[in-house]
C-alpha cells in the first residue's frame, strides 16, 4: 500500500506525541459533537476511519460502546493503536484504505472520522463505503479541513498542501474543496444533518507556497443514512 500520504513510523510517533492525548480539548469537542448530533455511543458498534492511534475508539469504550473497529492506511499508526489496548478489549484495528472498507454492509451504528478527508484524493469512494457499512438510520460524524482559495487559484484543488505537525514535522495533505466534498455526499444521498465551520481557521504554515491565496477551514459534518439512501 504505497501511498505518499501514509504516516511513516516517525511521523506517526510525532503526531501522537504532539496532539492526541485523550484530554486534548479539540478531541473532547469532537466527542461531544458525536454525542450531541448522533446520540450516545452506549451499546453502539462504531467504526473510526483513519483511526490513527485509536484514542477515539478508546473514548467510545469509556462510554460503553459495544464494539469498535479502527482502520488506518498507516501500519505505524495501527501498531500504536494495538499497543494501546489488550486483546480482550472489544476493539479491532486494521491496516487498510478508507476507499475499500473490509467490513460487511450495514455493520455499524456510527462511523466517525477525524482529520482524514484532507488526506484522501477520492473522497467519493469513501462516502460510498460509509453509506454501505452504516445501518439504516446510522450516523456519520466527521471533522476535516477544506481550503478556500482566492479567485483564479482553483487549479490548486487536490494538489499538495504541506502542513507541520507540532510546528516542525512536515506532512502532506491536499487542498480539498468544500463543494467537491458536499457533491460527493450528495451523490450517495446521505442526509446532511449538520454542517458547521469550526473556528478559528487554521494558520497555514509558511512552507506553503500559496499561503496568501488559501484559507484552511475546519468542518464538522454529521450525516444520516436514511432508508432511501443509494447503496452502490
Ligand atoms: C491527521 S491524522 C488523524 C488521525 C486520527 N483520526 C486522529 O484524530 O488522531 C490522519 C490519519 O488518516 C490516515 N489516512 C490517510 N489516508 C488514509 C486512507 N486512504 N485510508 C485510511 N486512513 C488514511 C493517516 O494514516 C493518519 O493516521
Amino acid at each position: 500500500m504505497d501511498n505518499q500520504y501514509v504516516y511513516t513510523k516517525d511521523l506517526a510517533a510525532a503526531y501522537i506525541k504532539s496532539q492526541y492525548v485523550i484530554n486534548d480539548p479539540s478531541f473532547e469537542m469532537f466527542f461531544d459533537s458525536v454525542k450531541r448530533f448522533s446520540g450516545d455511543v452506549h451499546d453502539s458498534v462504531v467504526l473510526d476511519i483513519g483511526c490513527g492511534g485509536g484514542q477515539l475508539l478508546q473514548r467510545c469504550l469509556v462510554e460503553n460502546a459495544k464494539f469498535g473497529c479502527g482502520i488506518d492506511i498507516s501500519k505505524s499508526m495501527i501498531d500504536i493503536a494495538k499497543t494501546g489496548c489488550s486483546s480482550s478489549t472489544p476493539l479491532r484495528f486494521t491496516v487498510g484504505d478508507a476507499c475499500f472498507l473490509p467490513y460487511p454492509s450495514k455493520a455499524f451504528d456510527k462511523v466517525l472520522s477525524r482529520y482524514v478527508f484532507q488526506c484522501i484524493i477520492d473522497c467519493g469512494s469513501v462516502f460510498r463505503e460509509i453509506n454501505r457499512v452504516l445501518v439504516d438510520g446510522g450516523y456519520f460524524v466527521g471533522i476535516f479541513t477544506t481550503t478556500e482559495v482566492v479567485e483564479g487559484y482553483e487549479h490548486l484543488f487536490d494538489t499538495e498542501l504541506p502542513v507541520l505537525v507540532n510546528g516542525t514535522v512536515p506532512v502532506t495533505n491536499l487542498v480539498k474543496s468544500k463543494p467537491a466534498i458536499m457533491g460527493a455526499i450528495a451523490d450517495v444521498a446521505l442526509e446532511v444533518v449538520h454542517d458547521e465551520y469550526i473556528t478559528p481557521d487554521s494558520v497555514i504554515s509558511d512552507i506553503y507556497e500559496y499561503k496568501a491565496q488559501a484559507t484552511l477551514r475546519h468542518n464538522l459534518i454529521v450525516l444520516r443514512k436514511t432508508k432511501c439512501a443509494i447503496v452502490a
